[in-house]
């Protein structure tokens, strides 16, 4: 490990973080740090700050994560520190010999990706250039595929054979045992092994950066005994609620277009990206999960889910949607009913598709119609069928105008009176508010945030100061230990107050005990006005010695261990204090 240390160091020396964070986001000067809107979260004002004297960024807003370039990237990619370390150092020069990393699952992963390329290579072998691929090739031309499509998507063919990988693996020295893990071999009771894939038109899934994690294999023919596709199991490199097929070839558009389009299945995504929609994605079976949603969100905070038109994918577009609300993802929907999914739909009518998902429906919409057809009858109980399944939704909407036009909507739907709506929004409304103060923190924690924000601000002034040893010598006269929350904010007053002779940013860093370092960094990414800031911190301390008076009043009022005459002197004291602090207050 030592090795690779000196690596750390090299690549962070390197690589400048701002500059190379600004190659992801854009960010902006702001006095002596950078800002930029957070990727990692949903937000309007920026709350990302890079500093390029520390070489670090942190998020104040909803993730409040930070870090060096390597989190940076291990968070954008979503990889592990080895395979971020391993990339800087060829990004950047520094020579990193992966053997010297003890990083066995890094080792793991990187020999089965290298199987899945190895069988992706066979498969699109046989496919392309030989007499045993001549069916399939019929099969994918016939759905009309083209031969550049075959190639993008490096689409094969697995014969009809029990061991014909298997062998074709072992005899590049690869391991049975690694040949099972990467999903390719199924174990028959015995032990003995056998290619999970056999006749089938072979899809490679591919993550984010290209690596093939998995496979999905297609019947050729319509089978009833056998099931349509056989997918790629759980491994150590693909994992099914974070798959999106197509995502290496459309993420650039999905940047671009700020949007992507949802398919379910393999042919959806391709036969949409061959006539030119290069934005969309497959998933794989009804569910969008939040774990796909994460991926997506580093590209766009839009998605239009276009999934199956039957109840099943009318009941995932529904589950799509609540989870996309979480994500703060703005989410639309395209139905079509002149076919049945989107590779048919496009093949059938090119025109018509592209309008629909031009002109994608609100989930509202989405929501009315398929409570609509889901209670079709006209009965009372199917009017409130209806209510109840469209209701809970139309109470999120923020905008009057648009609630209103929904209101309308239902109310004709349900031949009710609009008020009736309004009245059980209302109530819905507030029992789910009831709901939110039983699980939020309470007031009284709330405020306690506050403090530890005042008492954070400070210390930020005081070690973006110009000169922050005799700023910190200023505030230690006014605030004793007690007054400070989070006590290792005063372990920093004071590390700084007792520093000697010429004061060197570095040193003092390189110097702080581990625990520290983290919230040192954080002030250090404050976002502080560039004058004046004596005046800033002479006020700040006095906030703070307020907030602390006031809590020691608090304390001092359910003490119990106090006679009623002792609290009485005490919260004099503290009474007359707080006059003074408030008056100095006012002059600041
Ligand atoms: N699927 C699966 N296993 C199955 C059936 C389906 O994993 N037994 C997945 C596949 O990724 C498939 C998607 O669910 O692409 C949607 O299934 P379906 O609508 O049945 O298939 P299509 O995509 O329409 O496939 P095709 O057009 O080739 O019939
Ligand atoms: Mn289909």
């Amino acid at each position: 490990m030592q090795q690779s240390q000196s690596v750390i160091e090299e690549v962070k020396q390197k690589i400048d973080i701002v500059q190379f964070i600004g190659k992801y986001i854009q960010v902006k000067k702001s006095g002596r740090n950078y800002k930029a809107i957070c990727p990692f979260h949903q937000e309007k004002s920026p709350s990302f700050y890079i500093s390029q004297d520390r070489q670090i960024w942190h998020c104040f807003g909803a993730c409040g994560v930070g870090g060096d370039v390597i989190a940076f990237f291990m968070k954008w990619e979503n990889i592990s520190f080895t395979e971020a370390l391993k990339e800087l150092a060829e990004l950047s020069g520094v020579k990193f010999d992966t053997n010297e990393v003890l990083d066995k699952t890094l080792d793991k992963k990187q020999i089965l990706y290298k199987i899945n390329k190895l069988s992706a290579d066979y498969y699109h072998f046989l496919l392309t250039k030989s007499d045993v691929g001549k069916e399939a090739m019929t099969y994918v031309k016939g759905r009309g595929t083209t031969e550049k499509i075959i190639e993008t998507f490096y689409l094969g063919y697995a014969p009809q054979s029990w061991d014909s990988l298997y062998k074709f693996l072992k005899k590049k020295q690869i391991s049975a045992s690694d040949i099972f893990d990467a999903g390719l071999t199924v174990q028959n009771d015995n032990g003995s092994y056998y290619d999970r894939f056999r006749g089938r038109l072979m899809f490679p899934i591919m993550d984010q950066r290209g690596n093939i994690s998995g496979f999905s294999g297609r019947l050729l023919e319509k089978d009833a005994k056998a099931v349509k596709y056989v997918n790629t199991p759980e491994t150590i490199i693909y994992h099914k609620r974070e798959s999106l097929y197509g995502i290496h070839l459309a993420k650039e558009a999905i940047r671009k277009e700020q949007n992507v389009l949802i398919v379910e299945g393999e042919f959806d995504m391709i036969t949409p990206f061959q006539h030119g929609i290069s934005n969309v994605v497959a998933i794989k079976g009804a569910a969008v999960t939040k774990e796909q949603l994460q991926v997506l969100k580093r590209y766009t905070q839009q998605i239009t889910l276009a999934l199956d038109a039957d109840i099943a994918g009318a009941e995932a577009i529904r589950r799509g949607i609540a989870e996309a609300e979480k994500l703060e993802i703005a989410t639309s929907v395209v139905t079509f009913d002149f076919a049945k999914d989107p590779d048919e739909a496009i093949k059938k009518d090119e025109i018509q598709f592209k309008k629909a998902i031009k002109n994608p429906i609100s989930i509202y919409d989405f929501f009315i119609s398929h409570a609509k057809r889901k209670f079709a009858g006209g009965s009372s109980i199917e009017k409130k069928g209806i209510g109840d399944e469209v209701i809970p939704y139309l109470s999120h909407i923020t905008n009057p105008i648009v609630q209103s036009h929904y209101v309308r909507k239902l109310a004709t739907i349900l031949d009710v009176n609009e008020q009736s709506i309004y009245d059980i929004l209302r109530k819905q409304l507030k029992s789910e508010l009831l709901q939110s103060f039983k699980v939020k923190p309470s007031v009284e924690k709330q405020s306690t945030d506050d403090v530890i924000k005042r008492e954070k601000y400070l210390m930020a002034l005081v070690l973006q100061d110009d000169k922050p040893v005799e700023a910190s010598r200023s505030v230690l006269e006014i605030l004793i230990y007690e007054d400070f929350q989070i006590p290792a904010l005063e372990k920093i007053a004071q590390r700084l107050a007792k520093f000697t002779g010429q004061y060197v940013q570095k040193e003092f860093f390189d110097d702080l005990p581990p625990e520290l370092q983290p919230l040192a960094n954080e002030l250090f990414l404050y976002e502080i006005p560039e004058t004046n800031m004596r005046n800033l911190i002479e006020k700040q301390v006095f906030l703070v010695k307020l907030d602390a008076i006031i809590r020691q009043s608090a304390f001092l009022n359910i003490n119990r261990e106090l006679s009623d005459d002792e609290k009485a002197e005490k919260m004099t004291i503290l009474a007359k204090q707080r006059s003074e602090v408030e008056k100095k207050l006012k002059t600041l």
